[in-house]
């Protein structure tokens, strides 16, 4: 489970959030959940988390490792600071960042690089969808970065399908449909296929999360707007338990 937190957030309500995340995380899980807050909260949020089972995340990352590239962040700080995963490709970053299917295997390789594992995320948008497209965006998005990395790096890496229309807007795919995807997914990953965890994502609330996980090709879920309610949250990481 991948709380991505987004930009939202300040000190004093990331507290309260985490201090309940973690008081109702206790003891061990089958599940493994990750936390992804904005990157000036990175090192407050390993501090309340360490000593607990919950991992730190974060949301994107430079495709360099150091050099004259004002305002970005490289995957060795997000090392230095405890980060086990990042997100990368985010659809909210590919549309309003425009970063290219390239940029992101870029990415990819950067955060493996250095140790950590990327969270690649792919998804088609409502027009591919209604074109019936979709498969064919998934796949440009997972080649563009096979071609850069190969595929053997997989085994180091997680998955998120999240359709574009279903990110934010209380619509959440259908169990046929959010399958489909996802066992085209693990169908490209070949050898690998049943090795990668791939994740769903796209308005998943406690009242869904049960039915989504109950599928076979589904491994778990990258969580936006329930990450930043502590009950829900937990409700949906102890669905997955
Ligand atoms: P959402 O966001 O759960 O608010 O739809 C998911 C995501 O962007 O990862």
């Amino acid at each position: 489970m991948v709380g991505n937190w987004k930009m939202n957030g300040n000190l004093r309500e990331n507290a309260e959030l985490l201090a309940k995340v973690v008081a109702g995380w206790q003891g061990e899980h089958s599940a493994e959940v990750v936390i992804c807050p904005p990157f000036p909260y990175l090192m407050h949020a390993n501090s309340v988390l360490s000593g607990s089972t919950i991992l730190l995340g974060a949301q994107t990352v430079s495709e360099h490792d150091s050099g004259a590239y004002t305002g970005e962040v490289s995957g060795s700080m997000l090392a230095d600071l405890d980060c086990k995963f990042v997100i990368i490709g985010h659809n909210e970053r590919r549309r309003m960042r425009s970063e290219t299917d390239e940029q992101v295997a870029h990415q990819f390789a950067a955060v493996q690089r250095a140790g950590l594992i990327p969270i690649l995320c792919v998804g088609e948008s409502l027009q591919d969808r209604e074109q019936g497209r979709h498969l064919e965006t998934i796949s440009r998005q997972l080649s563009a970065v096979f071609a850069y990395t190969g595929k053997a790096v997989f085994k180091h890496a997680v998955l998120a399908y999240e359709p574009v229309w279903a990110v934010g807007t209380g619509k959440t795919a259908t169990p046929e449909q959010a399958e489909e995807v996802h066992r085209f997914m693990r169908a490209q990953l070949e050898e690998l296929a049943s090795e990668v965890r791939i994740l769903y994502g796209g308005s998943v609330k406690a009242h869904n999360a049960q039915q989504l996980f109950a599928l076979p090709d589904i491994d778990g879920a990258l969580l936006g707007g329930a990450s930043l309610d502590a009950d829900e949250f937990l409700a949906i990481c102890k669905a997955a338990d």
